[in-house]
């Protein structure tokens, strides 16, 4: 398919990554459509602006409307300091359940989900092994997220939706504590890790760690080469500044998860295999 028959639709696209997702690849596409619950700057040349509410399935149909394929970077990005469960269960959960459903009535190929690396949190930082894809949640939001691959991976094998998850690591400018060093992925990376994801072969399900080329990196995406991903930024490059912060909490440094993993933490670290 030319990059000129492409429908696009960033749902979410009034947030941090949909921001730099609408700005690096805008005009790229025959058609990119934003939606969010939020307000957007009016459309560009080659966008659309639309309503879609994760909670209310008629919306997020009609948004779908002849898309090829669904960008997903809407919902509740953290876990929330309190009543995490409540606050994450309508966007996350019902909300990802109403984003599949919609793009199968809709009948779109194929659908990018944002994933997190807090669906395998309570991994420890070791080598990168294709051990640490295994679902491991260190917080409700990263369960959240083992929902959504889940649930991405059945529309998959039963109603031939492709489906991407993206395990973005740390997104932001620049990293900010040690365990960034590994985890972070850099705006510019993470447009081009969707660009990979719009463009790529047909496939199936398939799962790709969202980092840049970190020297420390704990991840492993040998298994995702035909998407032909190559990060181009490294954390390294502010390795001595981080490291000259503040020490990382005892609890969180074993862990790929960070302090993910050491809220509400009962016990000590090493009974967690
Ligand atoms: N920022 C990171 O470091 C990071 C890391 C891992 C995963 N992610 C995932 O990437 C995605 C985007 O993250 P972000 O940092 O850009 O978050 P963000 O909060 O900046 O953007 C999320 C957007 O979703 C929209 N939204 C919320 N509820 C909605 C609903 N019911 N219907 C439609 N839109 C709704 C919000 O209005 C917002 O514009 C999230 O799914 C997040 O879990 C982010």
């Amino acid at each position: 398919m030319s990059l000129a028959d492409r429908r696009i639709l960033l749902l979410g696209a009034a947030g941090g990554i949909g921001s730099a997702i609408r700005e690096g690849l805008a005009g790229r596409y025959g058609l990119m459509r934003l939606a969010d619950i939020a307000p957007m700057t009016p459309a560009g040349r080659g966008e659309e602006i639309a309503h879609a509410d994760l909670l209310d399935i008629p919306s997020l149909t009609a948004a779908m409307a002849g898309i090829d394929c669904v960008v997903h970077m809407a919902g509740v990005p953290v876990e929330p300091e309190t009543n995490a469960w409540e606050q994450v269960l309508p966007a996350n959960i019902v909300g990802v359940h109403n984003l599949f459903e919609a793009a199968r009535r809709a009948a779109v190929k194929r659908v990018l989900f944002a994933s997190s690396h807090h669906a395998a949190g309570f991994h420890r930082r070791e080598a990168p092994t294709p051990q640490t894809l295994v679902p491991r949640p260190d917080s409700y939001y990263g369960v959240s997220k083992v929902f959504g691959e889940a649930m991405g991976r059945m529309y998959a094998d039963k109603f031939g939706l492709q489906v991407l998850a993206l395990r973005i690591g740390a997104y932001r400018e620049r990293p900010s504590d040690p365990r960034q060093l590994a985890v972070w992925i850099s705006p510019r990376d993470m447009v081009e890790l969707v660009r990979c994801g719009i463009e790529a072969p047909d496939f199936g399900y398939a799962t790709v760690c969202g980092v840049s080329a970190n020297t420390r990196n704990f991840w492993d995406n040998s298994a995702v080469a035909f998407l032909g991903y190559a990060p181009r930024d490294n954390a390294e490059a502010w390795a001595a500044e981080v490291l000259a912060g503040a020490p990382e909490d005892p609890v969180a440094l074993p862990f790929q998860g960070g302090w993910y993993c050491a809220k509400d933490f009962v016990g000590d670290p090493s009974r967690v295999d």
